[in-house]
């Protein structure tokens, strides 16, 4: 069904690639190191005059094409510029990646070959990875429902040329961002089409598609059966009917002792419920399900890696929407582990999805929990589309989540929790309620709420408010307007790091 990039690594020399395009990157000095050297010479010294006379400058994401009129294997040699020397790394060789892929598919698609460059001082294992992941995800294409129009092409094989130790971490690299791609497009996907049964559905389909992992969905007389009132409480207004989709992966050869429980929001559409959002840009709500997405695609890219660690991903899936049936502000609901939250606006919803969902993956043997949501307005403001907000409970476990997520790209920052926040969600008339009405620390009172479900053990939480989905480009070219794939690659790095 989905057409995989073919991924390939070839010694060298770059001279002998028989590609339509061989890049290479070229620092801000401007310098021709490694293979930009050598290609220099086996074109008469035509990049060393495009240095020289000023036309080629090394900023990140920069591309010029020359024409190898024969000279060489390759059709064009595209010198792609990756930034200053020392502020090298694997976002700036994304982006010159993702530049390359984005003009290689605009002019006729077809091989890309991209010389490594062991004179930089990015490791070329780290080259390899981000320049896989740079042209995979600079190929995502948000306008597939366009009927009309010019598309972008997709390249049908990228060729790495380098040493033999690259094929791993290349490979890795593209699973990992092909299943960053499957959520973006899930999240992309409009609410009409992906109901919280779609949602289901899809996950059914990957649990299909991969060894060792199977699928559980439970409707809602099984949710409600299970009493999970926080949850229904969400899903009361709304046509569309839930779903707690459950994915396990349960490899042979799994860690002892751990269990990971990857729990992310999918509210597949958030009007804000009774307490309505205001219409302005209501139309991105479609994404208040990326932390579901993200969840169920890093599930996805663990088990075709066959990362050996036990795993379950729980994903409460539903509408938020306002009707005579739904939750009202003032409304007290019983959550699955007993408590009662009153509910004083509707469109604090995530966490009320959250809590029942970080209780069951518990009590369904979890021992390190970590969870994914669009959760508030204020993480956006706090920190922007680049790094998601990081809170938990357990300071190793956060390092962790922090290591896995500098490592992977997909940055995360922590903020901090304290007892005292939890002033915040006190109740007159429950024993919590799920919104203040201080405009104060949003992040921090969404988490706070959300650790009193988290059970005893390790709980990491992501805010990815401001970095699921992307309200205009950051500029980076491997993201783009919309959604991001935020989660993927960093859940993938985190099973990696909870295997070892
Ligand atoms: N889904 C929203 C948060 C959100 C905002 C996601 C912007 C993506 C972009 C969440 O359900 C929400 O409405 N949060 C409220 C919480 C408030 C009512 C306590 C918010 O942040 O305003
Ligand atoms: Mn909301
Ligand atoms: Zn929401």
């Amino acid at each position: 069904m989905r057409r995989l990039m073919e991924i390939t690594v070839i010694a060298g020399p770059p001279e002998s690639a028989t590609a339509d395009f061989l890049a290479f990157p070229v620092t801000a000095e401007p310098s021709l190191g490694g293979p930009g050297s050598t290609l220099d010479g086996a074109l008469d010294g035509r990049l060393g005059h495009l240095v020289q006379d000023g036309e080629l400058k090394g900023k990140t994401g920069d591309v010029t094409l020359v024409h190898t009129l024969g000279q060489l294997g390759a059709h064009r040699v595209v010198a792609a510029g990756v930034g200053k020397r020392e502020e090298l790394g694997a976002d700036s060789l994304r982006t010159a990646a993702a530049r390359v892929a984005a003009r290689a598919g605009g002019l006729r698609g077809g091989t890309v070959a991209w010389a490594l460059d062991d004179t930089l001082p990015v490791a070329v294992e780290e080259q390899a990875r981000a320049i896989v992941e740079g042209t995979i995800l600079g190929s995502y294409d948000a306008g597939r429902r366009k009927t009309r129009g010019e598309r972008l092409r997709a390249i049908e094989r990228l060729c790495l040329i380098g040493p033999a130790a690259v094929v791993q971490p290349a490979r890795r690299a593209g699973i990992g961002a092909t299943w960053a791609n499957r959520c973006r497009d899930l999240v992309d996907a409009p609410a009409n089409e992906l109901t919280p049964a779609e949602l289901a559905q899809r996950a059914v389909a990957i649990a299909g598609e991969v060894p060792h992992l199977s699928a559980e969905i439970l409707g809602p007389a099984e949710i409600a059966e299970a009493r999970m009132g926080a949850f229904l409480s969400v899903t009361r207004g709304s046509a569309a009917e839930p779903r707690l989709i459950v994915l396990r992966y349960d490899p042979p050869d799994a860690r002892e002792g751990v269990v990971l429980g990857l729990v992310g929001k999918a509210i597949t559409f958030d009007s804000g419920g009774i307490s309505l959002k205001p219409s302005g840009r209501m139309d991105e709500m479609k994404g208040d399900m990326a932390g579901g997405a993200a969840v169920l695609c890093g599930l996805g890219a663990i088990a075709e890696l066959a990362v050996p660690v036990s795993a379950l991903a729980v994903v409460p899936a539903c509408e938020n929407m306002p009707s005579g049936t739904a939750t009202r502000p003032g409304d007290i609901v019983t959550a699955l582990d007993g408590t009662t939250i009153e509910v004083t606006n509707t469109d604090a919803e995530g966490r009320m999805v959250l809590a029942d969902a970080l209780v069951w993956a518990r009590r369904n043997g979890a021992t390190h929990l970590v969870d994914l949501a669009t959760l508030t307005g204020a993480v956006v403001v706090a920190l922007g589309d680049f790094y998601a907000g990081l809170l938990g409970n357990d300071d190793a476990w956060i390092a962790e989540v922090r290591a896995a997520a500098e490592e992977s790209g997909d940055h995360a920052w922590p903020l901090p929790l304290h007892q005292t926040y939890r002033r915040y969600i006190r109740s007159p008339y429950a024993d919590r309620k799920n919104s203040s009405d201080l405009r104060q620390a949003g992040p921090i009172y969404a988490a706070s709420f959300l650790k009193e479900f988290a059970g005893d053990g390790p709980w990491a939480h992501l805010d990815i408010a401001g970095t699921a989905s992307l309200e205009r480009s950051r500029g980076d070219y491997y993201t783009g307007k919309g959604a991001t794939g935020y989660g993927v690659r960093l859940l993938l790095a985190l099973a990696e790091r909870a295997a070892a």
